[in-house]
């Protein structure tokens, strides 16, 4: 204890700091000699408002302040250092003259740690300035390691972050190769699949789905058609219209999907999944493949159904011409018994949206990675 420095936080070698305020100059002289003599540093402060101060320009390890000062009293002082978080750790000795039991109460209520009287006796104020200094130690310590615990989490968690993002990635990437084999057999092209992909998204989010079920929407309904993969070129390449057993088997692209994405571990691959099962599946309960009909229906595949025949219309076609925006809106209305009304009158609500999200993604190939990976 000869030089001061032990009681401090191992790895801080640094003499302990102890401010002392008083606006008698007689007792700033004892209290620094006291100081002196323990091997620590001595401030020292003439009024409340310099206490202040020199508290937050100096950070001292104890302040040591009397009752009765000009301006703000040590009460004053105590309560506004104890209420400020990054002073509150302070150790606070009120000194006062006044010996009797309300100031000392006062004291305490404004938040001291410890209550000295006027005349000081040496004994007691070394004991009590080593106990706060043991006290203040083990806080100091708390607080770094608290600091350092803080800065662990922050870095694990941008770790976490990091590899969610790389594994998002992957999947995504998943994703766009399953798609690309399906669509490789296609007339389609790209851009029927980045749009029904925005669509879908767009009329989600305004129908107030969850973010996530918006997002398993986002990502899985690409996946809608890649049951095609397993329809035989003669069917799927046909030029012209189906035969109505050619069209009996262009339907089961559902069910090969379905069976393609089965026993999903993640919720966009569930989502994808319901999404290539249902997507033919009509409100009037006369779609394909099972004419499940209104709620039956989940709505990602009641989504995907209606956004599905608007870029159908949109789309040219070896049996159809490329219909304008009002076309394809007037055939869906003409057909409205097919569609969830909900999801119909979403799609009514952002019809604009649709004109400009088809118009911006025309003539995408098939690269809608750079949209998707974002
Ligand atoms: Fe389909």
């Amino acid at each position: 204890m000869a030089d001061g420095t032990e009681q401090l936080a191992p790895g801080l070698p640094r003499k302990a700091k102890i401010l002392v305020a008083d606006d008698d100059r007689f007792y700033i002289q004892i209290f620094s000699d006291l100081i002196d003599g323990l091997g620590y540093e001595s401030i020292s402060a003439a009024n409340g408002a310099e206490a202040l101060e020199k508290v937050r320009a100096f950070r001292p390890d104890i302040l040591i302040i009397d009752v009765v000062m000009p301006g703000m009293n040590g009460f004053e002082v105590t309560r506004r250092l104890k209420d400020d978080p990054s002073t509150t750790h302070i150790p606070i000795i009120i000194v006062t003259s006044l010996s009797d039991r309300g100031s000392k109460l006062k004291g305490l209520h404004s938040g001291a740690d410890e209550l000295l009287s006027k005349p000081v006796d040496e004994a007691e104020f070394r004991a009590r300035i080593g106990n706060l200094l043991k006290v203040k130690k083990y806080e100091d310590y708390l607080l770094e390691h608290g600091k350092k615990l803080e800065g662990e989490v922050v870095d694990k968690t941008v770790q976490l972050e990091r590899a969610f993002e790389k594994i998002r990635h992957g999947y995504v990437e998943t994703v766009y190769r399953l798609t690309l084999a399906a669509e490789y057999r296609d007339k389609e092209t790209g851009g029927h699949i980045k749009r029904i992909s925005l669509y879908s998204q767009v009329l989600a989010s305004h129908m107030g789905l969850p973010a996530q079920a918006v997002e398993a929407i986002f990502f899985g309904s690409p996946m809608h058609d890649v049951g095609k993969i397993g329809i035989p070129d003669s069917v799927l390449l046909k030029e012209g219209s189906h035969t109505p057993e050619e069209f009996e088997i262009m339907k089961t692209h559902s069910t090969i999907g379905a069976n393609i994405l089965r026993d999903p571990d993640s919720g966009i691959l569930r989502t994808a999944r319901e999404i290539a099962l249902t997507h033919h599946e009509r409100w009037d309960g006369k779609g394909y493949p099972m004419g499940l009909k209104r709620d039956e229906i989940p709505i990602s595949g009641r989504i995907v159904h209606l956004v599905d025949i608007y870029d159908a219309l949109r789309s040219k076609r070896p049996y159809k011409e490329a219909f304008d925006h009002e076309t394809a809106c007037g055939i869906i209305d003409g057909q409205k018994e097919r569609f969830d009304p909900e999801v119909f009158k979403g799609f009514l609500t952002l019809s604009e949206e649709f004109r400009r999200l088809f118009d911006e993604n025309r003539h995408e190939e098939l690269d809608f990675r750079k949209t998707i990976l974002l």
